[in-house]
């Protein structure tokens, strides 16, 4: 039996099936970032009755609350009829700011199905009259794309191309019909949107169903799929080329689970991307959080210690951009030193109310919730992945730096240039411009004929350059792990 808020669903099971995907089976999405590989720690229910006997994994992370039934989900076979409780994703709504570029008055639909949230603008009469951003519900198969295609690949296809397919569905069903839809998503995204298996993006040589652009039909609205050049580098980053700049020279990092570059040399174009996993999305860090209400996305010394919360709610977790602005701070303040270690409250000479902060568990953001040694390490492997990306792009193409960066991704619209740098985020001083969701507001000015046409003909001169597999990659990438300032 699953009690699911005011719900309650018998479910029937093989003896010793997996918790978590008898759930997933049944349509029943819990958060399972890691894709029940027992690392997230975010698959947690309540067993009202018969509890598992509990692995020390879960002593250490649930502590007391193992006593009162609370299990990971994936890490349990099913021996016996019980009765649990369990969190479901839900949607989180949150506004989108996005300029349409014309004033075509016909309703369209932006969408930008992100691997961890999916963003929807409704246009009426040129301008944006509704926004709304949810969950990917996908979460419950992995907080990235290659957790989803390894369910995929285990017999999972359907049930992930349904969830994406009802979800989108339902979503648009909040609006007026609309005449066009523009879909902006990863290649492993629109892959389980359109019914394309992406077996072929999680293996060698890592190629997409199909590359170009994608026009037809969705629920009787005409569709239209900005291209897709690469395995990586799907229609959120050509949709991005429509609010990037046409006369300078420019690189764009759209940060993600996944990173993608572009980069603007003259006339030319290139494109990249690198795996970067997904601390910044909130998974893989200890107290996490995806951007949602409560989540820490910023930390600050000016009145004392204190963090801020989206909406202002009770803190829940630390978001991406919270963890950027606390190791900001902390190495600011040396709390953190050079290799990334936490200091000890004795070396460093730092205000007090940092020090004080300098708990067992690591560094207290608010009760309960701290910046742990782990996670400050999980940060620097993105940091490492990112920076030994672009720098081996830039060595490619004969350069030594960029002359602008514009970062994209939903967490870059909380972060200043001094949270990039000081974190060692990026390591590169020069002009920094932060886009925030650069695939959503790239799409909405898709409607324009002449900037789809534009967009086109820009991605089809873009050379991809391989960058991960490079010998060079690894020496640069322990290099990148430290920190430089
Ligand atoms: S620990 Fe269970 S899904 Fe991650």
């Amino acid at each position: 039996m699953v009690k699911h808020g005011d719900k309650t669903s018998e479910l029937q099971f093989e003896k010793r099936e997996n918790l978590l995907k008898v759930l997933h089976k049944n349509g029943i999405f819990i958060t399972a970032y890691c894709g029940g590989k027992g690392i997230c720690k975010k698959c947690i229910v309540r067993f009202i009755d018969n509890p598992p006997k509990a692995f020390e994994l879960e002593r250490r992370a649930l502590k007391e609350k193992v006593d009162q039934g609370y299990r990971l989900a994936c890490l349990h076979r099913l021996e016996r009829d019980a009765t649990v409780k369990i969190q479901e994703v839900k949607p989180v709504f949150a506004n989108i700011e996005a300029e349409p570029c014309c004033d075509n008055d016909k309703p369209h639909i932006a969408i930008d199905i992100g691997t961890t949230t999916i963003a929807i603008a409704y246009i009426e009469k040129g301008k944006i009259e509704k926004t709304l951003n949810i969950l990917n519900p996908q979460i419950a198969f992995g907080s990235d794309v290659i957790s989803r295609i390894a369910y995929s690949n285990e017999g999972y296809f359907k049930v992930l191309h349904s969830i994406i397919e009802d979800t989108i569905k339902k979503l648009i069903s909040h609006f007026k019909k609309s005449v066009l839809m523009i879909v902006c998503a990863n290649p492993t995204m629109l892959s389980f949107f359109l019914g394309f298996n992406p077996k072929s993006i999680g293996e060698y040589p890592y190629m997409p169903p199909f590359k170009g652009s994608f026009t037809g039909e969705f629920d009787g609205i005409e569709l239209y799929v900005p291209p897709i050049i690469s395995a990586f580098v799907g229609s959120d980053i050509t949709a991005a080329l429509s609010i990037l700049p046409e006369d300078e020279d420019f690189l764009f990092v759209d940060i993600g689970t996944n990173c993608e570059f572009i980069l603007k040399v003259g006339s030319k174009y290139y494109s990249s991307s690198i795996p970067a996993g997904p601390a910044l999305e909130g998974a893989d860090i200890d107290y996490g959080s995806i951007a949602q209400d409560g989540a820490i996305y910023k930390v600050s010394l000016k009145n004392g210690f204190e963090v801020y919360t989206l909406n202002n709610k009770k803190p829940i977790g630390i978001a991406g951009s919270g963890l950027v602005s606390a190791i900001s701070l902390l190495r600011k303040y040396g709390v953190i030193d050079k290799n990334g270690r936490m200091v000890e409250a004795w070396e460093v000479e730092a205000p007090f109310s940092l020090i004080n902060r300098l708990k067992k568990d690591g560094f207290m953001l608010t009760d309960g919730i701290y910046l742990t040694q782990n996670s400050v390490r999980n940060f620097q492997l993105v940091k490492a992945s990112l920076n030994a990306g672009i720098e081996l792009l830039l060595d490619k193409v004969g350069l030594k730096k960029p002359k602008k960066i514009f970062i994209g991704g939903g967490f870059s619209k909380s972060l200043t240039k001094e949270d990039v740098i000081s974190s060692g985020l990026l390591s590169f001083d020069c002009e920094f411009v932060m886009l925030g969701n650069s695939s959503i507001k790239g799409g909405v000015r898709l409607f324009c004929k002449k900037e789809r046409d534009r967009v086109e003909k820009v991605a089809k001169e873009i050379e991809y350059v391989e960058i991960a597999n490079e010998k060079k990659f690894e020496e640069l990438y322990i290099k990148s792990m430290s920190f430089y300032v």
